[in-house]
């Protein structure tokens, strides 16, 4: 198997990377295609990747073609694929907002995989939803799934909303977190820490926490009522949020994100 990745840019070099690492495919069987000559020099000099600048000398070889480009470069490298594909080959894209009809569309491929990744997956810790077209079959989603799972764990969807919906929860949710942590980081500065202790104070806190959560089947709200007595300190702050209705605008945040990538998808792909 040979896959061609298209963008060797943050995400495209974190699956590049991942799938170089997973033993799945033969050394020199990850193709490595970008247009800036920083970047290929870079890859030239990577001797996991066979690098490329031009796509005739690489597309038509895949089997593979994962793209990871912005979007408003897909049409672009779409136009310039489809004289140069085969049927048969698979398109991966990680682009968000671009969807399957369009990649169908622009390319002349049938077997096309949507997925959107989350930023953890720069280091092996990613999630990455998917959803394929009906022409991708079970054997090959096999091979997807562990490509995708090369940089953390996939969970397969079974229609592009969900694609938007994991948007709103996965995709952009590490940033909900980073915002959870900036305002106890900033409490904790208010009451007198340093900004090294402020940070070790939170960041131990959210790992422990999520540690806990993973180790049990205990629902988050179980583990507030552990922590939390009857007229303690954790129900003071508890009873705080609830009644600032922060769980509900955090709702909120999450459906905001959700219905953008619905809007993006609805905008033109732009050349
Ligand atoms: N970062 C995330 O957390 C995340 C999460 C989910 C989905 N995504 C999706 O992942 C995709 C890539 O994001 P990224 O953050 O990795 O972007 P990025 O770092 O900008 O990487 C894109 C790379 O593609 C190159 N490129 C541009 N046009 C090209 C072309 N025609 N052919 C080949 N290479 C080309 C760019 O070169 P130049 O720099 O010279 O333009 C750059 O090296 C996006 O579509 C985004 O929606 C990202």
């Amino acid at each position: 198997m040979k896959i061609l990745v298209i963008g060797a840019g943050n995400m495209g070099l974190t699956y590049a990377e991942g799938m170089s690492k997973s033993k799945l495919l033969k050394k020199r069987n990850i193709m490595v295609l970008d247009t800036s000559e920083e970047k290929l020099e870079e890859l030239r000099e990577n001797p996991q990747f066979d690098a490329f600048d031009d796509l005739k000398n690489c597309a038509p070889q895949a089997d593979i073609i994962f793209i990871a480009v912005k979007p408003y470069h897909a049409e672009g490298v779409f136009k310039k694929l489809n004289p140069l594909v085969k049927p048969g080959q698979i398109i991966i894209s990680i682009m968000a907002g671009v969807t399957i009809d369009t990649i169908q569309h622009l390319t002349g491929l049938t077997k096309i995989v949507r997925a959107m990744p989350n930023l953890p997956a720069s280091i092996g810790r990613g999630l990455t939803s998917f959803v394929a077209s009906n022409e991708v079959t079970r054997i090959e989603l096999l091979t997807i799934e562990s490509l995708l799972d090369t940089t953390g764990k996939s969970i397969q969807v079974s229609n592009e909303n969900f694609i938007d919906a994991s948007t709103g929860i996965s995709g952009s949710g590490p940033a909900y977190v980073f915002y959870f942590m900036q305002s106890m980081m900033e409490a904790a500065l208010k009451m007198g820490f340093t900004p090294n202790v402020s940070k070790v104070l939170v960041a131990q806190t959210f790992t422990g926490a999520i540690e806990l959560f993973n180790q049990n089947e205990l629902s988050p709200n179980s583990w507030m009522d552990k922590v939390a007595s009857k007229g303690g300190t954790t129900r003071a702050a508890l009873d705080s949020m609830e009644n600032n209705n922060v769980g509900e605008l955090i709702k909120e945040a999450a459906f905001a994100a959700f219905e953008r990538a619905v809007e993006l998808g609805k905008e033109k792909v732009h050349v």
